[in-house]
Order: structure tokens, then sequence, then C-alpha cells
């Protein structure tokens, strides 16, 4: 029994997603926080983790990278609470982020897996984990050591035909792991001229069969924006039809529930 197994830390939460992708750069982050701030418009409490420890973005795209976690007397940390949604990343227990965490792998994960067992995350309907990239040492140990309580994956990636065989492999590790594929995220899947409203695959077209896509997100200049200035939770509210489509993820995984 592992030393996450042997508390019983998680027990408040309903279900456990990961979000992963083959590899980095896809819109993992922006996915997992758009899938977060999803569910809590829709009405559920949930908490996402930053377990990429080399790319922490989560405290940028949810607009509270100058907050600090604090630790209570009993020595647990305080997530940052924003609209229902605990936040929860490495990078918010450091007094200086422009400095590296020169860790190596085991470390890595450990420090991962210890954050999670030692906040106070209190009682979720979803706990959203963006993982660290790829298929590796790193989100293999955190799935494997969380992957009873792992409810399912949301892989995130970009299209065209040589990023298949990432996908095929992220399957396979999935597969392997016993962990539910809940759907695929086509990101970057096009851009919308926005004179003439033409569609241009910059990276070709999907090209991943009999896979579950729900959702394909465009290449869209606003959202970059609104992602770099920490926005995106009121962006989601709005009517733009990019966050019409970001809030699909939400709504599928809400309906997978339903249809249990
Ligand atoms: N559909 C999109 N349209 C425009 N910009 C996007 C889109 N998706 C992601 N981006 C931008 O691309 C960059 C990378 O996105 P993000 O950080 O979510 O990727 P990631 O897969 O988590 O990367 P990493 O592997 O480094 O953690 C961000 O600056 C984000 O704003
Ligand atoms: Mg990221």
């Amino acid at each position: 029994m592992s030393f996450v197994d042997s508390m019983n830390f998680l027990i408040d939460i309903d279900k456990i997603i990961i979000v992963m992708s083959g590899k980095g750069g896809v819109g993992k982050s922006l996915i997992a926080s758009s899938l977060t701030i999803g569910l809590a418009l829709r009405g559920y409490s949930v908490a996402i983790l930053d377990a990429d420890i080399h790319g922490p973005s989560i405290p940028w795209i949810m607009g509270v990278e100058e907050k600090h976690m604090t630790v209570d007397s009993d020595g647990f940390i305080i997530p940052i609470e924003i609209e229902n949604i605990a936040i929860i990343s490495i990078e918010l227990l450091l007094t200086n982020k422009d400095m590296p965490l020169i860790w190596r792998g085991p470390l890595k994960t450990r420090a991962i897996l210890e954050l999670l067992s030692k906040t106070r995350i209190g009682k979720r309907d979803y706990l959203i984990i963006d993982m660290p990239p790829g298929t590796g040492d790193e989100p293999l140990t955190i799935a494997q050591h969380l992957k009873n309580r792992i409810k399912g994956a949301i892989l995130v990636t970009t299209p065209g035909d040589l990023v298949k065989h990432i996908v095929t492999k992220a399957e396979a590790f999935l597969k392997e792991l016993n962990i539910p594929l809940l759907g695929i995220v086509v990101n970057m899947a096009y851009f919308k001229c926005p004179i003439c409203n033409t569609i241009h695959r910059l990276f070709g077209l999907a090209n991943i069969e009999h896979t579950n896509i729900i959702a394909e997100i465009p290449i869209d200049p606003t959202l970059a924006q609104i992602v770099n200035s920490g926005k995106l939770f009121d962006y989601l509210k709005g009517d733009d039809s990019t966050a019409k489509l970001l809030l699909k993820i939400a709504d599928s995984i809400i309906s997978i529930d339903a249809n249990k």
C-alpha cells in the first residue's frame, strides 16, 4: 500500500478526472481550467490541482498568480478559492515564482502527492488534475498512485497525421492503468477567418479514428489573450463562440455522469 493509499485524504472528493496529453504545449492547462470553470458555472463544487511542476500555468490562467496558499495551525495547506473553485499548485507556495524548481522525477511526483494529501480541499464534486505532459514517468507515477480513485481521463491533442501515434500512445497508457478515456479534445483544430468566416484546418484533419472527440477548439487569438491575462472565468461566462465550445467539455462530462 502506498503512502497515498494509506491516507483517507480524498474521501470528500466525488470524482477525480485527469487531463493529459501525449505531448506538451497542446493546450492541456487551458482545457483543464476550462473544464473546471465550466463545472463550477454549472453549479458544481470543483478543485483543480496543477500537477505540472515545470510548467505550472494554472495560477496564471485562473488569474490568481499573485496569491499565496497558507498553512493552518495543524499544518494543512489552504487552497486559493475563487467562485467555488479550489486552486492547488506548488507555484502558490513559492515566494519567488521566477525561480525554477530543480527537482528530479521521484521528488516531483512525491511533492505533488504530498501536496494533494496535505491540502484542505474540502467536499468537492470534482477534482480536476492538470497532469504533467506526455506519457513518461511523472504522469505514470501520479496516475498509478491515484488510479483506483480516478474516474477517467480527458486527452488533449492537436490535429494532424503526426500526432496520431502520440494519441495512440496516450490511449495505451490509460488502458494499461485501467483508466477510462472519457473523451478527446482536439485543440487548435482550425482557424476561422474573422473576415470571410472560412475555416482553415492549418494542421490538417483531426485524423483520429475510433475515438470519442468531445470538442474541437479553434485557434483563437482572443482566447490566447484571455488566457494570458487570467480572465478565463469571465470569458467563459460570456457569449463568445469559442467560449461555448470550451463549455461543451464540462457539459459532456456532466452528461456522462448523468447516463451512468
Ligand atoms: N485554441 C487556442 N487558441 C489560441 N491560443 C491557445 C489555444 N490553446 C492554447 N493556446 C495558447 O497556447 C499556449 C499553451 O497552452 P497551455 O499552456 O494550455 O498548453 P499545455 O499543453 O498545458 O502546455 P505545457 O505542456 O507547457 O504545460 C498558451 O499560451 C495558450 O494561451
Ligand atoms: Mg500546461
